[in-house]
C-alpha cells in the first residue's frame, strides 16, 4: 500500500426526507444570505425547491437563486454566479440538483476569491472559497461529498474546453441526500449515473497495483453493489432500497476511498469530458462509450491483465483461467460491455452519437484531450496524442 492522507469531512445527512432539514442545518453554519444554485427545472416540477424555501423562510434565512444550469455546466453561468455573490454578499452556496448543478456552486464558491478559469487551469492558486452544501437529486458523480469541479468554458475564445479542479477547499459543508428524490430521474439518466459511478472506481481500480487488500474490497464491494441495484433502479425507480444502495454507493465511490494506496488512472474521463465539451453527450453515457476501447487497449499494452481478471473473478462471479488471465480479462470487458446495454447504454461512438466520427474530429479530440500537447493522461498506461487517438479509432464503429 502506498502512503496516503486522507480527509473528507463533508456531513452526510441521508434518509426520507432529510431535505426538509435544510433550513435548520444552513442556519447551523451561520448563513445569513444564501445562493441557491439549480438546474433546467426538475426541482420545481418536483417541488423540491417550493419545500426547500419554505424550510429556508422558516429559518429566517434570506437567499437568492440562480437557475439554468445544463449537464457539461457552462463557465458563463459560474460567472453569473459569482457577480451575483458579489453584489448581494452572499456567505453560502447551496446546490439543488445532480453534478452539474453542484459543480457550479462549487466553481461560483471559488470565483468569489479568484478566476475560476485560471484556477481549473492552474494558472491560479485556490487560497479562499465560499462554503458550500448541497440536496442530491442524482446519484453519479460524487460531487456532493468529493472535492471536484468540472465546467465547460463556453466563453469567448474557450473552445468549449471542458476541465476539472479538485481542492479541499470545495468540499461541501453537508450533503442532504433523500433516495425518494430520484424517483423522478429519467431512466437514461439512472443509467449514466450508474456507469459513472462504476466509473470512478474502475479508474482507481484498472492500474498496476501492489498489495492493497482493502481498498481492492471495498472498491469490489462498491462495484457488486451498484451493478445488482442499478439495474433495478433502471427497471423500478421508485424501488427506495436500490435507489439507497446506488445513492450512498455514488459518494463512495469518488470521497477517494476506493482508491487510497495507489495509482489511478482516469483516462477514460479525460477522454469523455473532451467528448461531453464537443458534442454536449451525457456525461456517463460517454464514458460507457468508450470504456471497453480504453480497456482493450491497455490489457495489450500494459500489466494490468491480473486486475481486470480479479475483477472478472470478484465482482462478476467468472472462473479464473490461470493457465490463461488475460482470457478472463477479456471475458471480464465483455460482460461489464454487456452490461451497459442491459441499461441501455452506449458501448461506441456510433451508438453515442448516432454516427462515427470523422478523422479530424478524433484528432481533435485527441489534441484538447492533452492540452494541446502539455500533458499525458492516464495511469495504467501514459497516453499522449497518438495513445488517445488510437482509442477513440478502436470506439469508432
Ligand atoms: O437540470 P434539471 O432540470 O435539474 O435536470 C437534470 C439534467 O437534465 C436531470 N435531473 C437531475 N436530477 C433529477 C433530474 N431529472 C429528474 N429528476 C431528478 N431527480 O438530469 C440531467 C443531468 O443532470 P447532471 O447534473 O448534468 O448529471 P450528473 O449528476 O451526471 O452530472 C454530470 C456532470 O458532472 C461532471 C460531469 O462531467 C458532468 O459535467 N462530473 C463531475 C465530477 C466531480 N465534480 O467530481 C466527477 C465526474 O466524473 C464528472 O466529470
Ligand atoms: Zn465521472
Amino acid at each position: 500500500m502506498n502512503s496516503f492522507e486522507y480527509h473528507s469531512p463533508t456531513n452526510v445527512i441521508f434518509g426520507k426526507g432529510v431535505e426538509q432539514q435544510i433550513g435548520e442545518k444552513v442556519a447551523e453554519c451561520g448563513c445569513k444570505k444564501l445562493l441557491i444554485v439549480y438546474g433546467g427545472g426538475s426541482v420545481k416540477r418536483s417541488g423540491l425547491l417550493d419545500r426547500v424555501e419554505k424550510s429556508l423562510s422558516e429559518h429566517n434565512i434570506e437567499y437568492i437563486e440562480l437557475g439554468g444550469v445544463v449537464p457539461n455546466p457552462r463557465l458563463s453561468l459560474v460567472q453569473k454566479g459569482v457577480e451575483m455573490c458579489l453584489k448581494e454578499s452572499v456567505d453560502m452556496i447551496l446546490g439543488v440538483g445532480g453534478g452539474s448543478v453542484i459543480d457550479t456552486a462549487k466553481a461560483v464558491a471559488m470565483g468569489v476569491y479568484g478566476d475560476v478559469w485560471a484556477i481549473i487551469e492552474g494558472r491560479e492558486k485556490l487560497e479562499k472559497a465560499l462554503p458550500t452544501c448541497n440536496i442530491l437529486t442524482l446519484a453519479a458523480t460524487g460531487s456532493e461529498t468529493g472535492s471536484g469541479t468540472v465546467i465547460t468554458n463556453d466563453t469567448l475564445g474557450g473552445d468549449m474546453l471542458k476541465k476539472g479542479t479538485k481542492h479541499q477547499l470545495l468540499r461541501p459543508v453537508f450533503t442532504l441526500m433523500n433516495p425518494e428524490l430520484m424517483y423522478t430521474l429519467p431512466p437514461y439518466q439512472t443509467a449514466c449515473g450508474v456507469v459513472d459511478i462504476m466509473m470512478h472506481t474502475f479508474e482507481r481500480f484498472f492500474v498496476p497495483s501492489g498489495v492493497n487488500e482493502m481498498t481492492d474490497r471495498i472498491a469490489e464491494a462498491l462495484l457488486k453493489t451498484v451493478m445488482q441495484y442499478g439495474v433495478i433502479c433502471y427497471n423500478e425507480p421508485e424501488n427506495y432500497t436500490a435507489r439507497s444502495e446506488v445513492m450512498w454507493a455514488g459518494s463512495l465511490s469518488h470521497n477517494f476511498i476506493t482508491g487510497l494506496g495507489r495509482a489511478q488512472d482516469w483516462a477514460t474521463h479525460q477522454i469523455e469530458h473532451e467528448l461531453g465539451g464537443m458534442f454536449d453527450v451525457a456525461h456517463g453515457a460517454g464514458l460507457a462509450a468508450v470504456w471497453g476501447s480504453w480497456a482493450r487497449y491497455v490489457c495489450k499494452e500494459a500489466d494490468i491483465i491480473s486486475r481486470f481478471a480479479r475483477y472478472g473473478v470478484n465482482v462478476l462471479g467468472l472462473p479464473m483461467n490461470y493457465a490463461e488471465p488475460e482470457r478472463t480479462a477479456m471475458a471480464a470487458i465483455e460482460a461489464t460491455e454487456r452490461y451497459f446495454q442491459q441499461l441501455d447504454m452506449p458501448i461506441c461512438i456510433s451508438e453515442l452519437l448516432g454516427r462515427t466520427l470523422t478523422d479530424a474530429e478524433i484528432e481533435e479530440l485527441s489534441v484538447k484531450c492533452t492540452y494541446y500537447g502539455k500533458r499525458r493522461v492516464g495511469g495504467a498506461i501514459k497516453m499522449g496524442e497518438k495513445e488517445i487517438a488510437d482509442v477513440l479509432h478502436m470506439a469508432n464503429k
